[in-house]
């Protein structure tokens, strides 16, 4: 079926293929919603945008993506709301981002307008695919990459830019065990480790395969220099609390400035909780370990929501957290982010953009 009247080409599917998915068992990022939207840049220009069935794509072998890693993207949620209603979480800001990151990465920015229409358009169209479970959402893919079929490096003279969309369960099922990584780097200073560059993604698969094999889930990434200072875990930014403060990095040219982080940060100012953004060090960790003040460590994602860590894997030895009960300030953030994005608790920073 094609529908006009819209700033895009709708072709919708004929078939859903919602009826074979498991709501409540929803592996994440492994199930797709029924449609797609794209959008090409061609001659210095955006081509209209087209909204039609989710389904592969063709594309050169020569494709400049795939051989210099011109790709950016971003992660962003939609929540069911107590009426049935569909609200994104701070979609705007995840648009600032991926501009930044296309600056950064030689690419054009998409128009906040279109990209903001192409979002509420498309999860509309799919949005019986809204989970209506606890902790599920719908995951929002948009990225962008270079389609000039083109050996040589230089940057692309057009792209394609894609959204799709995928129910998500959580992304960490259990606390995870995190090592602090002292010899790779994620990220180094005049690099692209604030970007949602596609490349920081997969230098990291190397070392985290490497500590999956020592028994860890993920990495405590440190700065490239004196790798004495704890920068983020590449799927999420970090949190800590020590004697009853929340210590997190500052967002940097080497840490994502994270949407959830932020949103947390405010969260916990709303509720007296005292927060410092700042360098952490290591030592600072280890001692605060060593003496019992470091009460709660977790990440902060999109994908990733707040995901708390079990233990932490110091030069020295692992130290395990304390007991989950006694952890105070995660949960609370928690439980103030989930009632905005879910609709019901007071959404006091208008962060919740009906679709
Ligand atoms: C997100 O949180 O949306 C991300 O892009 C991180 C990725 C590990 C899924």
């Amino acid at each position: 079926m094609l529908t006009t009247d819209s700033t895009f080409e709708i072709k919708l599917s004929k078939t859903s293929s919602i009826e074979s998915v498991d709501f409540d068992n929803i592996m994440f990022g492994q199930v797709f919603s029924d449609h797609l939207f794209y959008m090409d840049y061609i001659d210095g220009e955006w081509t209209r945008g087209v909204i039609e069935p989710f389904g592969p794509m063709s594309i050169s072998p020569a494709t400049m993506c795939i051989h210099y890693g011109q790709s950016i993207f971003e992660g962003m949620k939609a929540y069911r709301q107590p009426d049935g209603s569909v609200s994104m979480f701070r979609p705007g800001a995840n648009i600032s981002r991926f501009n930044l990151s296309a600056q950064r990465m030689c690419m054009p920015e998409i128009p906040e307008d279109i990209f903001m229409q192409a979002l509420v358009e498309l999860v509309k169209i799919d949005q019986k695919w809204v989970p209506n479970n606890e902790n599920s959402s719908l995951y929002i893919r948009p990225f962008l990459f270079a389609t000039d079929a083109h050996v040589g490096v230089r940057p692309s003279n057009s792209y394609r830019f894609m959204i799709f969309t995928c129910p998500v369960g959580q992304y960490y099922n259990k606390p995870v065990r995190v090592k602090i990584e002292r010899e790779y780097t994620r990220a180094a200073i005049g690099g692209t480790g604030a970007a949602k560059a596609a490349g920081n993604y997969a230098g990291s698969l190397l070392p985290t395969k490497l500590a999956n094999e020592k028994g860890y889930d993920q990495l405590l990434w440190t700065d490239s220099k004196t790798h004495t200072c704890i920068e983020e875990c590449g799927t999420m930014n970090v949190a800590f609390v020590i004697d009853g403060k929340m210590i997190i990095p500052s967002p940097s040219d080497t840490i994502l400035n994270g949407i959830t982080r932020d949103s947390a940060i405010k969260l916990a100012l709303d509720l007296g909780i005292e927060v410092e953004s700042r360098t952490v060090t290591i030592t600072e960790l280890e001692k605060a370990a060593e003496n019992g003040t470091l009460n709660e460590a977790f990440g902060l994602g999109t994908a990733a929501t707040v995901s708390l860590m079990s233990t932490i894997g110091f030069d020295s030895g692992d130290y395990d957290l304390p007991d989950l009960s006694t952890w105070t300030v995660s949960s609370r953030i928690k439980k103030a982010l989930d009632a905005v994005r879910l609709g019901t608790g007071e959404d006091k920073h208008g962060w919740n953009i009906p679709v």
